[in-house]
């Protein structure tokens, strides 16, 4: 596997594949890898000849008092989970190398990055998408891979590449879950075993939503009451959001006519998790 730091090395090794008619698979990571990512790999390797990772744990989408500084960072266990998932490059850079000091352009959000997380997470879409295109920019992939538990990051990814043209294929992937139904994130590592049981309220209050949605319920307010009821059982467990919106403008629906995301964020002692669910599940 090839390690490089430098964006122009970077370059280098995609143009040499390139040369060799190699198609290229990207899957940018903030690292501490885990199953989610693994899949996100694997899928690429099935999709391309050549299959890169970035690990970047990136200063610009976090705000203040969050957990930039805090975030976890395994490096030696992420290469080694690479090098047996036969990936053929990890771009790793440092700060300086992505934002120089003259750093002035940022790509911008709009509509899509005001609600769900981008509410509570101002700048947040703005760092995640100016990261991402540089990305882009880098490695001119032919395809890149995320999550569908990061669902607004995914959905505002594909406007973006849509909207400025990156020529990119945007890969949604499944999310991968704890044989529990615990949703995998690098966050759960905050959680003491006490936390990580009272998570469980999340996967079971979208499941019960769920039951309701395949038993007919068409109301949007009575999806949110009965994920919301569900949720403020724990005591652990504190609401950021929950809301069921349209699954492509994300704005809040009242009855369940189009494909809809239900989507919750929730503060579980140190961790704020993410989860959701499309209904129906292939849309
Ligand atoms: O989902 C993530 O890990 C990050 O938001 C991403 C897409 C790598 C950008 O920093």
């Amino acid at each position: 596997m090839r390690r490089t730091d430098s964006i122009e090395e970077t370059r280098g090794v995609v143009r040499y594949w390139r040369e060799h008619g190699h198609s290229v698979g990207l899957v940018p990571t903030m690292g501490f890898l885990h199953e989610g990512h693994v899949s996100l790999i694997r899928r690429a390797r099935v999709d391309n000849e050549k299959v890169a990772v970035s690990i970047f744990v990136n200063p610009i989408q976090f705000g203040p008092g969050e957990d930039y500084e805090s975030y976890p960072r395994d490096l030696e266990r992420d290469l080694s989970v690479l090098s047996e998932e036969n990936v053929d490059l990890v771009f790793i850079p440092s700060p300086e190398q992505m934002y120089s000091k003259e750093h002035f352009v940022y790509v911008d959000v709009e509509s899509l990055g005001d609600v769900l997380c981008g509410a509570q997470r101002p700048g947040h879409f703005r760092g995640v998408c100016t990261v991402v295109a540089k990305l882009f920019n880098i490695f001119r992939p032919d395809r890149a891979y995320f999550g569908q538990k990061d669902a607004q990051q995914l959905t505002i990814i594909m406007q973006m590449a849509r909207d400025l043209n990156f020529g990119v294929e945007i890969v949604r992937c499944p999310i991968v879950r704890e044989p529990d139904g615990l949703a995998l994130s690098s966050r759960n590592a905050y959680l003491s075993e006490k936390e990580r049981k009272a998570a469980l309220v999340i996967p079971r209050s979208l499941s019960l939503a769920r039951n309701a949605l395949e038993n007919g319920e068409r109301d949007a307010g009575r999806i949110r009451i009965i994920i919301a009821g569900e949720i403020e059982k724990e005591p652990l467990a504190c609401i950021g959001y929950v809301e069921v919106v349209d699954a492509s403008s994300l704005r809040p629906v009242e009855r369940i006519d189009r494909p809809v995301l239900a989507a919750v964020a929730v503060k579980i002692g140190p961790a704020r998790l993410i989860d959701n669910f499309m209904y129906p599940e292939d849309s």
